[in-house]
């Protein structure tokens, strides 16, 4: 039986940082529907228009752009394992879509809520660098990079994302809970979700979100 592990939590709170880390250890795909559309908002089409937009504004994109998307990449080879969900559901109406494809695929699904002060996510997202080749993420507080504005990886340009201006940030958060905290509880009823405390550095918080994995898979 496959695994899906949904990694949830606050804009800044380390979503990322931790699905790049379970991908390495496990070999299964990464899933960030957050870089995905990134991606569709560089097309010069009216959906990359679109999608640059609510980007922008830290609004959400609609959950019928998400449905496509996730279907449509949960279902090639490379998901035969398992995969990581970095940023999806954020509504109840996406982690309803989840537990159908979920059933279909017959896989096992495992929740992580990854919590943390809003002081400490501010902190984080100030601070934040983006490969804009291989997507690494950097922190200049915590994990700047080698050289100035140059990616350790692939020596790529590294980016601040156009929504990490304070104006996106505040709505991305009060997004957040007004339509993401509602999941989280969906979740707490339906049983299966483990909280871990993201406030701490990278490799604690990655040793408890292994625990809640192997344990899930014992
Ligand atoms: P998305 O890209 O998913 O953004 P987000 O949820 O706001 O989360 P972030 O990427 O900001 O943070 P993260 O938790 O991944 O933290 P990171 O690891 O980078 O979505 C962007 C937008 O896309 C949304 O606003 C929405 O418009 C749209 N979207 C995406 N999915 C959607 C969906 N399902 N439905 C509808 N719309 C959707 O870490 C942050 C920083 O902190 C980094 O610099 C990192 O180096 C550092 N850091 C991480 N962990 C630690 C630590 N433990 N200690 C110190 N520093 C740390």
């Amino acid at each position: 039986m496959a695994k899906v592990i949904v990694l949830m939590g606050m804009p800044g709170v380390g979503k990322g940082t931790q699905a790049k880390l379970l991908s390495e250890r496990f070999g299964w795909p990464q899933i960030s529907t957050g870089d995905m559309l990134r991606e569709m908002a560089q097309n010069e089409t009216p959906l990359g228009q679109h999608v640059r937009e609510i980007l922008a504004s830290g609004q959400l994109v609609s959950d019928d752009i998400l449905a496509e998307i996730i279907q449509e990449r949960t279902r090639r080879a490379d998901c035969q394992n398992g995969y990581i969900l970095d940023g999806f559901p954020r509504t109840v109406h996406q982690a309803e879509l989840l537990n159908r494809l979920i059933q279909e695929q017959g896989n096992e699904l495992t929740v992580i809520e990854v919590t943390a002060d809003r002081d400490v996510l501010l902190k984080r997202i100030g601070g934040r660098l983006t490969c804009s080749r291989c997507g690494a993420i950097y922190n200049l507080h915590f994990q700047p990079p080698q050289q100035a504005g140059q990616c350790d990886r692939c020596g790529g340009p590294l980016i601040h994302r156009s929504d990490d201006q304070p104006e996106a940030v505040s709505r991305r958060l009060d997004v957040y809970e007004e339509k993401t905290a509602p999941v989280i509880e969906y979740y707490r009823q339906h049983g299966g979700l483990v909280s871990v405390d993201g406030g701490r550095p990278v490799d604690h918080v990655f040793e408890d979100i292994l625990r809640a994995v192997t344990g899930a898979a014992a």
